[in-house]
């Protein structure tokens, strides 16, 4: 704590140079009301002057403070003679009463009012817009497969899923693939451990084939769009995650006739109705006959020309006779199609990079609708 300075007191009550009687015959006394009601006079000015807590700090320090006239001259006070200390008293500490009074009370208006700004300035406009809001966009590989599957929505196909970790199974056997194809080898395929669980992360959509048929009275129209694996490293062609499009239709009658047909229809929905399909023969184990699908495009982007773009064919008779269903009575086709190779070749997209990174720059340029 520390103690207040006092002045050093000119003169002592037992100083005896200054008696009492000297000090009573002054005209004056040592703390007059004059000077006691200016320095009041002067404070209660200054505080109703003060608009800020801080102004008013000042003014407490200056008119309440040590070196107040208030102070100096209640500081008086170990002069005043005897028989004039009560009267001086009184008056000294009435007039510091009402100065502490007014400053209290001016406090107490300050802090309000600055509350009240305060409360103002942080005012939130709940109603208001939100200026930081920043859109998002959805990715083009989810809306080129929504606007897929819209399509064949539209032709009265069902959409259906199939988990992304398969057994072999479903892969492969039921898909009538042989022992030693070379699809499954590990090189190939990412094969989950336990390896004697027959896990694998599917390496197509195909295993969706068999599901929707085990799972469905016929006929069956189905599209099923999803993710696939293969142990390809990530390059500007590659990546060991994509995903593709899967058609399944089993009828009475089906031929390859109407695979084309529903393949012209889906490629002039999604690239414009001047694309078409051509279809070369090729090799899968699940169908037979079986083509390579291209797909050709006046507009595209480095020009008109056929792109390849998946594979299909007439689903195999050891396919169905997997779902229990007689090859004899019924029969049906199937594709399958690469989505990222679809964005590329149709948005011009050169590196596969971009469509992995998640940059949202990339993904804002196809907005919301693809
Ligand atoms: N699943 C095959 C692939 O991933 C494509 C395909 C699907 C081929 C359906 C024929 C029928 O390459």
């Amino acid at each position: 704590m520390s103690v207040p300075s006092v002045p050093p007191e000119p003169t002592t009550p037992s100083d005896p140079a200054a008696p009492d009687a000297v000090a009573s015959a002054q005209p004056e006394p040592l703390i007059s009301e004059d000077a006691v009601n200016a320095a009041v006079d002067a404070a209660l000015a200054a505080i109703a002057a003060a608009t800020t807590t801080a102004a008013l700090k000042r003014v407490r320090s200056e008119h309440a403070g040590e070196s107040s006239p208030l102070s100096k001259l209640n500081a008086l006070m170990r002069s005043v003679p005897g028989n004039q200390k009560a009267a001086a008293g009184k008056l000294v500490g009435q007039a510091r009463g009402a100065v502490t009074k007014a400053l209290t009370a001016r406090e107490d208006e300050i802090g309000a009012i600055e509350a009240a700004a305060r409360l103002l300035a942080e005012t939130v406009d709940v109603t208001a817009a939100a200026s930081a809001w920043k859109a998002g966009a959805r990715h083009p590989i989810s809306l080129l497969t929504e606007r897929a599957a819209d399509v064949f929505v539209a032709m009265g196909w069902e959409v259906a899923e199939g988990p992304e970790l398969e057994s072999e199974w479903f892969n492969f056997d039921g898909l009538n693939f042989d022992e030693d194809h070379p699809a499954r080898a590990m090189q190939d395929t990412f094969f989950v451990e336990p390896t004697d669980a027959h896990l694998v992360l599917r390496t197509q959509t195909s295993p969706v084939q068999l599901r929707a048929l085990l799972s469905r009275e016929l006929p069956v129209y189905v599209v099923a769009p999803g993710r696939v694996f293969r142990t390809d490293e990530l390059d500007a062609t590659h990546t060991p995650v994509f995903h593709q499009i899967e058609g399944i239709a089993i009828d009475k009658g089906l031929t390859m006739a109407n695979l084309r047909g529903t393949l012209d229809h889906f490629v002039q929905a999604l690239f414009g109705p001047e694309a078409k399909v051509r279809l070369r023969p090729n090799y899968f184990p699940f169908t037979e006959p079986s083509a390579e699908l291209d797909v050709w495009h006046p507009t595209f982007k480095d020009g008109a020309r056929w792109i390849e773009w998946g594979g299909c064919g007439m689903v195999h008779p050891n396919v169905l006779r997997s779902a229990g269903i007689d090859p004899e009575v019924y029969s049906g086709f199937a594709f399958g199609v690469g989505v990222e190779r679809a964005v590329m070749f149709r948005n011009d997209v050169k590196d596969m990079h971009d469509m992995v990174e998640g940059d949202i720059r990339f993904s804002q340029q196809y907005g919301m609708t693809i």
